[in-house]
């Protein structure tokens, strides 16, 4: 039994570190959590208890261990360059969290690292992995929207976050409007080229000068396509994000009810396939079917167990992920260009 699953190392067991320890241990069936590292004592040693699994305090013991042949980052993000690299070196197989790094420029030393090894890097881009989001890029690559155009984003959270979270997550757009910038290049199959943003403190005075709490951007991309994209900690009902494609033929809905992870809408003159609800995904639990989630984490526990099963589907196969540092690289760009724009009141350009 053991022989047949990845024997993995999951560093870091943070707010999220901990839920994918968690994961590792008792959702994936073709990986064995073999080791964690966490340098805080009493989470490193209560979950090592509870999972029966090695706990060391330093990370490179985990690296350096022969038996682990991947590795799964979640410390602060500002670590995931040099602790990636180390695991490539050891010829691990890596997955990050993203952001890959709290700068351009280390983004670009990873990706760019990872090509010239010639490694295997994922990045924690889980909302390509929620069954809506699986459902919609599937119909769109059979053509049933035509060509998309156009992408919306709503990414509403509801919780107020401790300032020093705030202080050292790198902003709104940075911590959480990523992902959608991700989607809508996946989505739209573009480049970004312009980006234009606006942003604002509307309810919680204790963010002024550090960061926001609703911001607003818009960027063009290649081929005439475009994305308009919300972020807000403005939510007080609920956990709320909605993503909507727009094509030359119709258009596809991903929100969060849990019945329908996404809406087909086709042209008219087909009546029969006018309107699909989404057969994926996992129906609501105890939830009733319109109420959100409380958390974002609620929200992508099955995204997040989704994006394992395709590391460990892609490590046993050998074939490189297709969500790669490069994406991150290029979501961070996009995300570096919207502070700028704020800052700066006018568009940037990014070629
Ligand atoms: N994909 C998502 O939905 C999502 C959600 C939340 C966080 N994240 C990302 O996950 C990462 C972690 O976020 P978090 O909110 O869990 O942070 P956190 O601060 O709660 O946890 C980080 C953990 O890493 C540990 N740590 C720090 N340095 C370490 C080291 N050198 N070796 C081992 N452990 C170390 C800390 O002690 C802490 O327990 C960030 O990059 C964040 O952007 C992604």
């Amino acid at each position: 039994m053991k022989e047949n699953k990845i024997p993995v190392g999951a560093i870091g067991l943070g707010r999220l570190g901990y839920l994918h320890a968690v994961n590792l241990s008792t959702k994936i069936n073709s990986i064995k959590l073999v080791a964690v590292a966490e340098p805080y004592d009493t989470v490193r040693e209560k979950f090592s208890s509870e999972f029966n699994v090695k706990a060391y305090k330093d990370y490179h013991d985990l690296i350096n261990n022969p038996e682990i042949k991947a590795v799964v980052i979640t410390t602060p993000t500002s670590t995931h360059v040099e602790i990636a690299k180390e695991a490539i070196n050891a010829g691990k197989y890596v997955f990050t969290e993203k952001p890959t790094s709290d700068t351009l420029a280390g983004a670009k030393e990873l990706y760019e690292f990872v090509e010239k090894k010639d490694a295997f890097l994922q990045v924690g881009f889980m909302m390509r992995f929620y069954p809506g989001h699986v459902g919609a890029k599937q119909n769109i690559l059979n053509g049933k929207i035509g060509k998309p155009v156009y992408f919306q984003s709503c990414g509403r959270d509801s919780g107020v976050p401790k300032l020093e979270f705030v202080k050292k997550s790198g902003g709104i757009i940075f911590d959480m409007m990523i992902h959608d910038l991700d989607l809508a290049r996946w989505y739209l199959q573009s480049e970004p080229i312009k980006v234009y943003a606006q942003g604002g403190v509307l309810m919680h005075d204790y963010l002024k000068g550090i960061d926001l709490d609703e911001a607003i951007v818009i960027v063009e991309f290649e081929d005439d396509k475009m994305a308009n994209l919300e972020v807000s900690r403005n939510c007080k009902y609920g956990y709320d994000a909605r993503h909507e494609i727009i094509g030359d033929k119709g258009a596809v809905r991903v929100g969060p009810q849990r019945d329908r992870p996404y809406s087909l809408f086709t042209t008219f003159s087909n009546k029969d396939q006018h309107f699909e609800y989404g057969k994926e995904g996992e129906l609501c639990d105890s939830r009733k079917i319109d109420e959100l989630c409380s958390n974002a984490m609620l929200q992508w526990q099955s995204s997040y167990i989704a994006e394992f099963e395709y590391f460990a589907e892609h490590i046993m196969k050998d074939i490189k992920p297709e969500l790669t540092a490069y994406d991150s690289f290029m979501a961070i760009k996009i995300c570096e260009a919207a502070y700028r724009s704020i800052k700066e009141g006018k568009p940037i350009y990014l070629k």
